[in-house]
């Protein structure tokens, strides 16, 4: 009898071929849909113009300096570009952004940001020099050029006050300006989607997708020129931020919601908002295991029936937990280590509940990932009016890389999804940091020859 209800549970996060697909076709409309004018500020797939509008081509070079904000670590880097032989070498040092500045004013985020910038200069040697500079900015910007961008709102764990609305690259400006320093010119704001794309870029041409699966869920892409009404001009491409992880916001993938996923949502720092992100991303997917263990322990299945204080905090689980409890090397009593370590004292069989939760859970994520992507591949298929489409899909992210069966199951379902297209996937070695500096090339190169 238990099982059954265990079951029960479990069948919530399996999905159909045929949901699967109605997945595909609802993301396809709202992507197709975000392009359009009449959309502007109605479409919860946002669609964003980024101003970038090809790869790299080699001929980039330099020295850069880049800042990297929005994922698990906040990272300054010094980026070194030789043309030709497509070379670049990179240091960086990571920075810690404590929860109360993340979440306190945007002078103080930003202070914060620059007394970052500054150490580093200092440790690299570099006071005084005025470098181009490229920001890579993970969340949602409307952009008018490529060095201006007007956060829309904040995603994930951020919720700095005074900074919605705002233009980052001037918050950025005018918190140097206060420091009253150095000097840095600001070149780009670029997202850490389009960051990936432009890294693997460098090295495949035929990477014209970047998809982030870490802390949060996005994905950007090229696009014709001729598709995107909200920009003039109908010549080459441009690269769209899609902000893919708002999708469902409308409602159109209740069907599919749980009531797991209802809690996660409302207990989150945006309730209502990115429900696509919050049962496809790291930052979230421990929020809905915990959300089942808390029911099935209610319901008296595990833990003796004994909901803990630890079992009541948020965020416990974070990725690299799930991805450890599902390691198929694991044997069921390092998964009792685990949740030892985690300060939930379980039996054999807790542990092998536990262990289907977290596998229910991230596969469901990984499928509704591929599903997304699939609709994309598929778009991009149809309109070139190609009976086969050969493209590569640059990825960066913790769940991505960290995981031991996400990106299988995520790679499995886009070749059940859109089997005439041969999708590569290819690793973002160094971050997005490098693809920032690489946009900031070619826009100072621009820049230089419109002088
Ligand atoms: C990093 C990129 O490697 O991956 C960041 O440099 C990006 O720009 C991040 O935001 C995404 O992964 P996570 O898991 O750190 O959110
Ligand atoms: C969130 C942000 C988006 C970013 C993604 C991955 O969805 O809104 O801009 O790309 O996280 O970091």
């Amino acid at each position: 009898a238990q099982r059954k209800q265990i079951d029960k549970v479990l069948a919530l996060f399996r999905l159909t071929r045929e949901q699967l697909v109605d997945v595909q076709a609802k993301m396809r409309a709202e992507l197709e849909y975000g392009l359009k004018k009449k959309s502007h500020g109605l479409a919860t797939v946002r669609m964003l113009p980024t101003y970038v509008c090809g790869l790299p081509d080699g001929t980039e070079k330099g020295k850069f300096l880049a800042l990297d904000l929005g994922g698990t670590n906040f990272r300054v880097l010094l980026v070194k570009i030789r043309s030709g032989r497509r070379s670049v070498r990179m240091y960086n040092k990571i920075f810690a952004i404590p929860l109360e500045i993340m979440q306190g004013t945007g002078e103080e985020l930003f202070d914060h940001i620059v007394q970052c910038i500054a150490d580093f200069l200092d440790y690299m040697g570099l006071k005084g020099a005025s470098l181009p500079l490229g920001f890579t900015f993970s969340f949602p910007c409307r952009q008018m050029s490529i060095d201006k961008g007007t956060l829309i709102g904040w995603t994930k764990g951020f919720k700095a006050t005074d900074c919605e609305g705002e233009d980052v690259v001037d918050m950025l400006r005018e918190a140097i300006k206060r420091r009253n320093e150095f000097d840095l010119d600001i070149v780009a704001v670029v997202n850490d989607t389009v960051g990936t794309m432009m890294t693997c870029g460098y090295e495949d041409p035929n990477c014209e997708i970047g998809l982030i699966a870490g802390t949060g869920s996005n994905m950007c892409y090229m696009e014709d020129m001729r598709n995107i009404e909200m920009v003039e001009g109908d010549e080459g491409k441009m690269c769209i931020n899609t902000e893919w992880g708002g999708f469902g916001d409308n409602g159109c993938i209740d069907d599919i919601r749980t009531r797991y996923d209802t809690e996660v949502d409302e207990g989150s720092l945006n309730p209502g908002k990115q429900r696509y992100e919050k049962m496809t991303s790291g930052m979230y997917l421990g929020e809905i295991v915990r959300q089942i263990l808390i029911d099935l322990t209610k319901q008296g299945l595990l833990f003796r029936g004994q909901i803990s204080e630890r079992l009541r905090t948020r965020g416990i689980f974070e990725t690299k937990f799930l991805s450890q409890i599902e390691s198929d090397r694991l044997a069921l009593l390092q998964v009792r280590t685990i949740l030892q370590q985690l300060g939930l004292d379980s039996t054999c069989e807790d542990s092998i509940v536990v262990k289907e939760v977290c596998g229910a859970v991230s596969r469901r994520a990984a499928q509704l990932c591929g599903a997304g992507l699939a609709a994309v591949v598929e778009k991009r298929r149809e309109d070139q009016g190609l009976e086969h489409l050969r493209i590569t899909v640059g990825v960066d992210g913790t769940l991505y890389k960290l995981h031991p069966h996400f990106s299988r199951i995520l790679q499995e379902t886009v070749k059940e999804l859109a089997p005439r297209c041969d999708v590569t996937f290819m690793l973002s070695e160094d971050g997005s940091g490098k693809g920032a500096a690489l946009i900031t090339a070619v826009a100072k190169r621009l820049q230089q020859a419109q002088k």
